[in-house]
């Protein structure tokens, strides 16, 4: 009994000791860094009471200045913050053969929809970016521009008949947004039409929000997972919730099948991923599941980003409403140069608006922080510090956005910020709302067409300004990856 106990002590002892020193890892380099909280290092309240770049703010603040990065831990996962913007150029474009991956949890054997773009690597990424990319070319975006034009339509009608019914005009927009842009992924990723926009409660809709949200686990296992990508997927464990994964493959194999036997072509994102399908994947072809995870990542990284922005863009339009009405002009001056026809080229012409897009990703930028891996020993410029292979990286989008060295007054909306003449003023890569370099959002051009034709249709026909239930300040879900409000946003919505 004694000499069990005595072994139980030394295991505990000797466990103690591996966790003491792997928390001494930037200690040992030199690197600075807070002490890690023991055991669970520095994203203990991640999920949990703290949105991600509320952890973040505070070390990029304090170290800035005093070395190109500073130590965190992922429970005992090393983690660089990089807060010097060469070295972000560096990982993001100049050296980016070493740092191609994001080393997050993918399992494509046992969580099919987890194979997609945004978390494949190696080879698999690679082949797949190259040939996924014509389909998000402005030639492309100029086919699918029709579809969103429709959808804004039925959206406006929509909110016609919403604003007449709701008490004092005062709507909540974030829902509503979120179905406008699920409607238009549905038709132009799954080849569906969901209409969620009359039918808020639409399966399609449901589960997306449920996949953005929900994870299959509680929230040890889950960080588990985050903090230990590589082992989850040796364990076989999965991320998706089963209901998702059901749904969407149910729902892309019909479409499979309905498209292969009519023929039928759509010229949209599906029409894309069928032309890569061969029976067994080979020679950088996809199987039916790799084809589900592809379209089931085009909604989640494209439906709540893009109607996460239009509601930003809307709630600083709504209290600033000299903005408002300077946006509304250059719409109604637009549209009237191009014979009242809303064109694709007209879309285009629009400064201003490309300017309130851009200061509103500034102030809000929907994913605060991008995430890469080093797969070399990876010397920085300063000899001190070098990122060594398999540490994860994050890039702070949220604190470079908001770093009064680039952005003066950063709490302040001023499109004015993205002028010709002050972007040239600015370092390179302090602004990367939709990442960098060969790694970057796919769709980026997809939802900046989204957010200027929903913003163009709202804000033509209808005033927004600020009411009683509207916050003063927005706080963020804890849970979400992406920067969604805790209590959506309330504006008062007049027609005009
Ligand atoms: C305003 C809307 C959007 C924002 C702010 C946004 C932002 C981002 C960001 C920050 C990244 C990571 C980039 C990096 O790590 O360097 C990303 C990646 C990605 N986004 Fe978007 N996105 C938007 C819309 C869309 C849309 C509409 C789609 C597809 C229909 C899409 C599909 C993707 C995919 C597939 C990736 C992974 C790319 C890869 O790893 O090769 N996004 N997005």
């Amino acid at each position: 009994m004694s000499l069990f106990l005595n072994l139980l002590v030394l295991s505990i002892l000797l466990l103690l000791a591996f966790l003491k020193y792997s928390h001494s890892y930037w200690k040992r380099r030199g690197v600075p860094h807070e002490a890690p909280p023991f055991p669970w290092g520095d994203f203990k309240e991640w999920r949990n009471t703290k949105c991600f770049y509320e952890i973040l703010t505070p070390i990029y603040k304090k170290f800035k200045g005093i070395a190109p990065f500073a130590g965190m831990f992922m429970a005992l996962r090393p983690v660089a913050l990089i807060m010097d913007p060469d070295l972000v150029k560096s990982i993001l474009i100049k050296d980016f053969n070493h740092f191609r991956e994001r080393g997050i949890f993918s399992n494509v054997r046992d969580d099919p929809l987890t194979g997609h773009l945004f978390a494949l690597e190696g080879t698999k990424w690679r082949e797949l970016r190259h040939k996924l990319s014509p389909a998000f070319s402005s030639g492309k975006m100029k086919h699918m521009y029709s579809i969103v034009v429709k959808v804004a339509e039925e959206f406006k009608k929509v909110l016609d008949e919403k604003q007449a019914t709701a008490a004092g005009g005062v709507i909540e927009i974030t829902d509503l947004l979120s179905c406008f842009t699920a409607d238009i992924i549905g038709v132009c990723a799954f080849g569906i039409e969901c209409n969620s926009l009359r039918n808020p409660q639409a399966e399609f809709v449901v589960m997306g929000r449920k996949a953005n949200t929900e994870r299959r686990h509680g929230l040890l296992l889950d960080q588990f997972i985050e903090a230990a990508p590589k082992l989850a997927r040796t364990l076989r464990m999965r991320q998706i919730p089963q209901d998702v994964n059901d749904f969407y493959m149910g729902i892309v194999r019909e479409t499979i099948e309905y498209r292969e036997r009519t023929g039928v072509k759509h010229n949209d994102l599906m029409d894309v991923l069928l032309e890569l399908k061969t029976k067994d994947g080979k020679d950088g072809g996809l199987t039916v599941n790799e084809i589900v995870a592809q379209a089931f990542v085009f909604l989640v990284a494209g439906f709540e980003t893009s109607s996460s922005t239009m509601g930003y863009a809307l709630y600083e339009l709504a209290k600033c409403q000299d903005i408002q009405n300077r946006l509304r002009a250059e719409i109604n001056e637009v549209l009237k140069r191009h014979n009242n026809q809303f064109t694709y080229e007209s879309m285009q012409d629009m400064r201003y608006m490309e300017q309130v897009i851009s200061e509103t990703l500034r102030r809000y930028p929907i994913l605060p922080h991008l995430v890469r891996e080093a797969d070399i020993n990876y010397k920085t410029t300063d000899s001190r510090f070098t990122i060594e292979k398999g540490t994860m990286v994050i890039i702070p989008v949220y604190e470079l956005h908001h770093d009064p060295e680039y952005f003066p007054n950063p709490e302040k909306f001023d499109p004015e910020r993205f002028s010709e003449a002050e972007i040239k003023t600015r370092p390179t890569c302090t602004y990367v709302p939709f990442g960098d370099g060969p790694r970057n959002c796919i769709g980026f051009r997809f939802g900046k067409m989204q957010v200027c034709i929903g913003l163009t249709y709202l804000v033509r026909h209808f005033k927004f300004s600020v009411c009683g239930e509207t916050e003063e300040h927005l706080n963020f879900l804890v849970e979400k990856m992406i920067l969604q409000p805790v209590n959506g946003i309330k504006l008062r919505v007049e027609r005009l």
